[in-house]
């Protein structure tokens, strides 16, 4: 019976650093609860020479990721490198030795992830990813295990810390939006290209994976239709605010099944996206600040569920690294292969993703336009001609001047007609520049 499990670890950065950190303080605690000791035996990382928050002997920093892989000695390998490219080549060559390995790498997963399961089954050898999606709260094995008897009505998730983190302190500090963006940086939370979370694919590759997990078939990147935050200015955060609603950037996988049941005309299948949107304050998505993470899950078992909890940083994720370095050691102390298989296919060919065109919501808009009579009805007289039904229009006191917004709460409407209705209200002579549109998110709905 294995005694010890020895890791190798690749990355040893904000994640790996809190990873090795936490295997040594906790070593006790870990092999009393595993009943066996996790032992770190190898550590790559791009610079050795730099210095580390944390002590590493250096016998145990190897070369490069190669010398991780194969070194016999190493049992599960745990890739924190970040990357597709070279953690691709490091994950499969793991799998290939027949090594489990653990992730947190969840661009990784949108990318390659089919392949990588695959050789994880071909060669029975566990991928586990719990860190991988909203850093501390253990979303994948609640998918996964704990929701298993539940079909997937909706899921809504806040999974960027960034983006949850500047969007917070713009709300309630007025504060600037590059200033947020370095403190996050600063601060572990931002990926090593921020782009990735301000523009929103960090939260479409967390939310891809989660999509791929409740609903049985793999969600491919090209499938979720992403926006990212460049566009909220803190006026919208003000105006929101003004109307009872918060901004958030949401990852959503909702049921369009259900919505066609609800007379409207779209038709089922599912719609996975990454999007701003207002939602009202009293829902608790609202009130989950800072670099919190939030996921609502309604099963048709359990109905509501929320998880909440950090959803970036170096100790919540390595938190849930550590839950999967559990589950690692001690599948592999009772040779145990897919014990909960990862995508299970049950819905392959019952149920497709729906383009973002079909659909159905309804929408802030706001418009810079000069101020000058008629411009509201001629607006008007264009959502009019869509059937787009216009549910308050106002303009906020306190931006006089040749242009001034206009803001418009606008009631149901497909993305692709209000996308045609934008493009002509944009080209009205008194619209100055880009329609700013955000969605207003049915809580209640599907
Ligand atoms: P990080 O701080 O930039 O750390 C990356 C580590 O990988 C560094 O130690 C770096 O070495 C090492 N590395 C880079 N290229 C390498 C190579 N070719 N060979 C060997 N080592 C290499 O990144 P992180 O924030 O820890 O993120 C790691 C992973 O966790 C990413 O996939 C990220 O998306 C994911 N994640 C991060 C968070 C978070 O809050 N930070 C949360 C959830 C998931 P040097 O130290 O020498 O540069
Ligand atoms: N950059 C990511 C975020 C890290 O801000 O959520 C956690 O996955």
């Amino acid at each position: 019976m294995m005694q010890q499990v020895n890791l190798g670890l690749i990355g040893g950065g904000t994640v790996g650093g809190a990873v090795f950190a936490a295997l040594s303080e906790r070593a006790d605690l870990l092999t009393a609860r595993l009943g066996l000791r996790l032992s770190v035996v190898s550590m790559a990382v791009r610079d050795a020479s730099r210095p580390r928050a944390f002590e590493i002997p250096a016998s145990l920093l190897a070369k490069d990721w190669k010398a991780v892989v194969h070194n016999p000695n190493v049992h599960v390998v745990v890739e924190l490198m970040g990357g597709t490219t070279t953690a691709r080549e490091a994950v499969l060559a793991a799998l290939q030795h027949g090594k489990p390995v653990v992730t947190a790498n969840k661009a990784l997963l949108s990318a390659h992830g089919e392949e990588l399961f695959a050789a994880a089954r071909a060669n029975l050898a566990n991928l586990y990813y719990e860190a991988s999606v909203a850093g501390g709260i253990p979303i994948i094995k609640i998918l996964r295990e704990s929701l298993v008897g539940n079909r997937t009505l909706a899921l809504r998730g806040i999974v960027n810390g960034t983006c949850n983190y500047i969007l917070t302190r713009m709300k309630l500090e007025g504060a600037d939006f590059a200033d947020v963006l370095a403190d996050a940086q600063r601060l572990g939370f931002a990926e090593a290209d921020p782009s990735l979370d301000v523009d929103g694919h960090d939260a479409a590759h967390k939310t891809g994976i989660l999509a791929s997990l409740a609903h049985g078939f793999w969600v491919r990147p090209e499938q979720v239709h992403v926006e990212g935050i460049r566009h909220v200015s803190r006026i919208d955060i003000q105006m929101a605010e003004r109307l009872g609603y918060t901004i958030k950037l949401l990852g959503v996988v909702k049921n369009m099944a259900a919505r066609a049941g609800k007379g409207r005309r779209s038709k089922a299948g599912i719609l996975v996206a990454v999007y701003p949107a207002l939602v009202r304050n009293d829902h608790v998505l609202a009130s989950v600040n800072h670099a919190f993470n939030a996921v609502a899950v309604r099963g048709d078992m359990v109905g509501e569920t929320l998880f909440y909890g950090r959803g970036a940083g170096g100790n919540p994720t390595a938190s849930s690294v550590l839950s999967d370095l559990a589950d690692a050691a001690l599948d592999l102390r009772h040779d145990s292969h897919e014990r909960v298989p990862a995508f299970v296919p049950h819905a392959r060919g019952k149920t497709h993703v729906v383009p973002m065109a079909e659909a159905v919501s309804r929408y802030y808009v706001r418009l810079t336009v000069m101020d000058r009579p008629g411009v509201f009805a001629r607006v008007a007289s264009v959502l009019g001609a869509a059937k787009i039904g216009i549910s308050s229009i106002f303009q906020p006191e306190g931006h006089e001047g040749e242009a001034v917004p206009v803001i418009l709460m606008l009631h149901d409407a497909s993305h692709a007609v209000l996308q045609k209705a934008m493009a002509r209200i944009a080209r009205l002579p008194a619209v100055r520049g880009i329609p700013t549109v955000l969605r207003v998110e049915d809580t209640e709905g599907a």
